[in-house]
Parts: structure tokens; C-alpha cells; sequence
């Protein structure tokens, strides 16, 4: 049974997360995304909403569920017993933070194995921070966000 966690901030969920959840569940037995409630940034969406959003968005898919963490990714797969990580890339620009964090997490933990995914292309000039800020100038984001996210994205920013 591998148990892959896919971390991140989520603020919030896009359909190029989406992907990569969807096709992380038909490879992992379990993909448990986990979002990061980092006191020193400050987000758009509570890490509640966030992880709200999520679930709402991953309703229809079975071994997937939804936590939050604080503190070391590494610590958060410790407790939870497992060791594989999963990642999206959506372009050569990703891969070099991306791999600092992946070596580093080794070294803190060296059973941790993170597997890289390349986001489909559809997706790639998808982001979290280029949603929001279509949305707060009242752009158009559907297709680019699950439902539910739209609709909280037009609440937060008072548009109907
Ligand atoms: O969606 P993001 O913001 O790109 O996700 C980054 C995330 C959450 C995966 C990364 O910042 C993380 O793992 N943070 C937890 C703290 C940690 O373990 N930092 C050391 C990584 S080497």
C-alpha cells in the first residue's frame, strides 16, 4: 500500500493541481493532499477554506484525501508513515526549486522519495497566484479553477 502525499499551499486549488491529484490516484493506492498552514505568509483562503476547497473539488475520487500541516514536510511524512512525495513541474523553471527542496528533504529524512509529474500542457501557465489575481480585477477563471473555487473567488472579492 504506498501512500503518496502531495503538499503544498493551495491558495487556492487550480485544475493544473487537480491534474496532478487525478493522476496521482490512478498510480498511488492513496494520494493524501496535504496543505500547509504557514503562520508566516499570508494567504487569501484560511488553510480551512483551502482544505474545504479541495475536498469539494476531490469528491468524486476515492483514495484521495485532504489534511493540513505545519512545520517540516518531513516530520508531517514521518507521522503519517509514509515516504513518497509527489510534485507537478510545469516547466524547466520549477525543476531547480523543486530539486533543492527534494535533496533537502532527503537529507533531513532519507527515506523520502519525491516523484516529479509533468503537468499536462493544457495547464502549464496555470498558477495560484495568476488566478487570484485575475479574479480580484474580475477576469474570467473558469476552466482554469474547479467550481467551487470560483465561486468562493467571487465572494472574496465581493463580485456576486
Ligand atoms: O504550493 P507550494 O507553495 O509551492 O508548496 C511548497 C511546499 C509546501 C511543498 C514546501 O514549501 C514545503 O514542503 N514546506 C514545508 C516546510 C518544509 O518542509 N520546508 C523544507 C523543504 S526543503
Amino acid at each position: 500500500m504506498i501512500i503518496a502525499i502531495y503538499p503544498g499551499s493551495f491558495d487556492p486549488i487550480t485544475m493544473g493541481h487537480l491534474d496532478i491529484i487525478e493522476r496521482g490516484a490512478h498510480i498511488f493506492d492513496e494520494v493524501v493532499v496535504a496543505v500547509l498552514e504557514n503562520p508566516h505568509k499570508n494567504p487569501l483562503f484560511s488553510v480551512e477554506e483551502r482544505k474545504l476547497l479541495i475536498e469539494q473539488s476531490v469528491a468524486s475520487l476515492s483514495n484521495v484525501k485532504v489534511e493540513t500541516f505545519m512545520g517540516l514536510l518531513v516530520d508531517y511524512l514521518r507521522v503519517k508513515g509514509a515516504r513518497v512525495v509527489i510534485r507537478g513541474l510545469r516547466a524547466v523553471s520549477d525543476f531547480e526549486f523543486e530539486l533543492q527542496n527534494a535533496t533537502m528533504n532527503r537529507k533531513l529524512w532519507p527515506p523520502t522519495e519525491t516523484f516529479f509529474m509533468p503537468t499536462s500542457t493544457n495547464y502549464s501557465y496555470l498558477s495560484s497566484s495568476i488566478v487570484k489575481e485575475i479574479a480580484k480585477y474580475g477576469g474570467d477563471v473558469s476552466g482554469l479553477v474547479p467550481p467551487p473555487v470560483e465561486e468562493a473567488l467571487r465572494k472574496k472579492f465581493n463580485r456576486g
